[in-house]
């Protein structure tokens, strides 16, 4: 279940995806490469001196990090800290950039208090009683990993260290994953699949202004089971956006002010600079904006790029933006928006409970659950299932958030009559195919025409993962079709 955080892991990937370029530093300009820095406060070895380090958090480098501030370590990125053994240490944590941190240095018994609210400061001090290197890190989920980690470098005397118990004691014990109670405010995250704008009508290109506002909120991911989604306006996936090939999009992002986290938004629809995350990293309370012009058309996820990338995408934040080819898509009878992710609990799939995030199952790709729009079996509800007629044409636009495994999409008992592979909507499509791949960040748009009644299940062809809650119904009803499918229904059903 729980492995302890030894993580080394550092966040290439984020580097890899455009976001070297993103946001410049709260501080001042940092130096990419930290040499040894001492404290700025005069040590002399020896016991009784008093240290002190002041650490900013910020972005630098693509990466979320400790800024130093004042003295040797002024500007440097997760600058090394080196005191005398002996010697009374205080950190001081001040919050750069508006997202929640905290200041721990486990094996010394540090841990500050969780940081929230740009501009605020929190103190640890303690007394550096042997020597050795440590490593000091922000604990908040996804920090380290993504870049929040220096070392704290104690410089030994010729003098035994000094044992010192109750710091032994206070050392953290790994726990075993706890489980809160289900949050009873936890409100419906699933974005129904019929929640869609209308196909655009013939028009010329224009404007389109596209409000999203990024929202951290207690959501149900289970019966008796919730868990804290990262959204795009309240629901997983975010909203379905609609636009025609040439129209110029005018993006405004709006990080809610109870947000804990920083968000931003890339769009696979952009050409440009890390597909507008670059423009939008926004801090809780913050708005940024940024404008493109939707030169191909397609189906694209959106998602948000802020550090660790991978971990907003699993709690939530992606979406589908379509660019109507000139002359827009062919008419059907029904349109329908289903994304599929994973979730990454600390606790088992199935428990009760409020579930915490679980980064190093995370990087690990170790899911606890598969969704399809946010939810466990979220669209096999009442209240979100899909509903058809015999002898409708039905479209799915599909896509994958993930952010780690690729699907394989199926729905059982129909053919996909066909598939926009890739989701490329100029390309003629694949036709009569049983299961699409679509890779995470990637999308698909399938069509069949549904003759017999019933009822159909959304699927991943890699089973287990029905196992862990991804499915959803599609529901037709209308007169039978004996012609087509025939059957005394057995009991049970399935495959
Ligand atoms: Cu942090
Ligand atoms: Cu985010």
């Amino acid at each position: 279940m729980f492995r302890p955080s030894r993580f080394v892991l550092f966040t290439l990937i984020l580097i890899a995806l455009g976001l070297a370029a993103c946001r410049p530093a709260a501080a001042s300009a940092p130096t990419p490469t930290a040499p040894a820095a001492v404290a700025d406060i005069a040590a002399h070895p020896g016991s009784g001196d008093e240290v002190a380090f002041t650490l900013v958090t910020g972005f630098a480098e693509g990466r979320m990090v400790f800024i130093g501030q004042g003295g040797a370590i002024d500007g440097r990125v997760n600058p090394d800290l080196h005191v005398p053994q002996g010697a009374h240490v205080t950190l001081t944590l001040v919050n750069g950039d508006g997202a929640l941190h905290n200041l721990y240095i486990d094996e010394l018994g540090v841990h500050s208090a969780d940081l929230a609210g740009q501009g605020n400061r929190t103190e640890v001090t303690f007394v550096a009683d042997r020597p050795g290197t440590f490593a000091y890190y922000c604990a908040i989920p996804g920090h380290r990993q993504a870049g929040m980690e220096g070392k704290l470098i104690i410089t030994g005397s010729s003098a035994p260290a000094a044992e010192n118990p109750s710091r032994q004691a206070a050392a953290p014990a790994l726990a075993t994953p706890q489980v809160a109670p289900a949050d009873p405010q936890a409100v419906d995250i699933v974005r129904d699949p019929t929640d869609l704008p209308a196909p655009l009508p013939p028009r010329d290109p224009q404007k389109v202004v596209v409000n999203l506002e990024t929202t951290e909120v207690s959501g149900r991911l289970a019966d008796g089971t919730t868990y804290r989604y990262w959204t795009f306006n309240g629901k997983v996936p975010g909203p379905f956006l609609r636009v025609r090939v040439g129209d110029t999009v005018e993006v405004h992002l709006k990080n809610r002010a109870d947000s804990l986290m920083a968000h931003s938004v890339d769009f696979h629809a952009v050409t440009g600079p890390g597909g507008g995350a670059v423009a939008t990293q926004t801090q809780p309370g913050g708005e940024t904006m940024f404008t493109f012009k939707a030169l191909n058309p397609g189906l694209y996820v959106y998602h948000c790029a802020t550090p660790m990338v991978a971990e907003h995408i699993a709690n939530g934040m992606y979406g589908l933006i379509l660019v109507e080819p000139e002359g827009g898509l062919p008419p059907v009878d029904r349109e329908f928006y289903v994304m599929q992710g994973e979730l990454y609990t600390a606790q088992p799939f199935g428990t009760s409970g409020h579930l915490s995030e679980d980064v190093n199952k995370l990087l690990a790709e170790q899911p606890e659950y598969f969704v399809f729009n946010g939810a466990s079996l979220g669209l096999t509800s009442d209240a979100h299932q899909m509903h058809a007629r015999v002898g409708e044409t039905i479209r799915i636009f599909f896509g994958v958030g993930g952010p780690n495994f690729t699907s394989s999409f199926h729905v059982i008992g129909e053919i996909f009559d066909r598939v926009y592979d890739q989701a490329s909507l100029t390309s003629a499509p694949l036709t009569n195919v049983q299961t699409t791949l679509v890779p995470p960040g990637g999308a698909a748009m399938v069509e069949f025409k549904v003759e017999v009644p019933g009822r159909y299940i959304l699927v991943d062809h890699a089973l287990s993962r029905l196992q862990r809650g991804l499915a959803g119904y599609l529901i037709v009803e209308g007169e039978p079709n004996p012609e087509i499918f025939s059957a005394t229904p057995a009991a049970g059903g399935g495959h």
